[in-house]
């Protein structure tokens, strides 16, 4: 049976009561695959939403991290810190720290391999901007970032990585990659590690989809073969439409 992720970035929205009342929406929906289910939080959120968590099998994490374990590094957040929580998952080289916040291939697997040592689930994102797809270069570029990204890590690891393939021109835009561009994606990039690694590992790995993922296309992209699954933003903001796309995946 195919597995599935459903996991929800909330991004730099919610304070923590909507936060609380969301997540009591999400646990009275009582949805079949909690366990398949994570939010992901702002850093503030993260104590209170895993609180109201507490019983639940819907898991839980942050949007990003520092590689280092503490020290001289004022504003950052670090792997123990967020381990204290309690966290489950945690999103790394999301396309929005890539083009605001300087993130690089570098600092990615850094923050895979410390995500991995602590037993945290990392969201490794990749996807290409619109200009590098029209331009035919897709492909190329996703390896790219997929062989830096991995760089030195053992298959044993690998295939604890979930891989989120966001096409950066499909991010908050309303504008979907269609079922059969995100399968062509995710399929590739299944290609490219079962290369790097072995075919077990590559058919192991959970391979979501994201950008503008919703109730109406949450299904039809989730049926492909190669997609495990969702990583949603806008539509991860309302529980109702949250739920819907969780539901689509338990149905299936
Ligand atoms: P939207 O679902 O709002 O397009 O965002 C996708 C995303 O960036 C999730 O990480």
């Amino acid at each position: 049976m195919k597995r599935f992720l459903i996991a929800g970035n909330w991004k730099m929205n919610k304070l923590s009561e909507d936060a609380e009342e969301f997540v009591r929406g999400l646990r009275a929906k009582m949805l079949p695959n909690e366990k398949d289910v994570c939010i992901l939080a702002p850093f503030t959120l993260i104590a209170g939403v895993g609180k109201a968590l507490e019983g639940s099998a819907i898991g839980f994490g942050a949007q990003n991290v520092h590689f280092e374990e503490s020290g001289a590094y004022t504003g950052e957040v670090s792997v123990p810190m967020l381990k204290e929580l309690g966290i489950t998952h945690c999103i790394v080289g999301h396309s929005e720290r890539r083009e605001y916040f300087n993130e690089t291939d570098d600092t990615v697997n850094r923050k895979l391999r410390a995500l991995l040592d602590a037993g945290i689930t990392p969201i490794l994102c990749v996807g290409e901007s619109l200009e590098v797809r029209e331009a035919g270069g897709e492909q190329t570029f996703v390896a790219g970032q997929l062989i830096a990204d991995f760089s030195g890590l053992p298959a044993a690891d690998a295939a604890k990585v979930v891989i989120a393939y966001e096409p950066i021109w499909a991010i908050g835009t309303g504008k979907t990659a269609t079922p059969e561009q995100a399968e062509e994606m995710c399929a590739f990039i299944r290609g490219v590690l079962s290369g790097v690694y072995d075919n077990a590992t590559g058919d192991s790995l959970l391979i979501l989809y994201g950008g503008s993922m919703k109730p109406g296309n949450a299904k039809e992209l989730l049926e492909k073969p190669d997609i495990n699954g969702g990583l949603i933003g806008g539509a991860s903001l309302k529980v109702d439409d949250f739920a819907a796309i969780a539901m689509a995946a338990a149905s299936l």
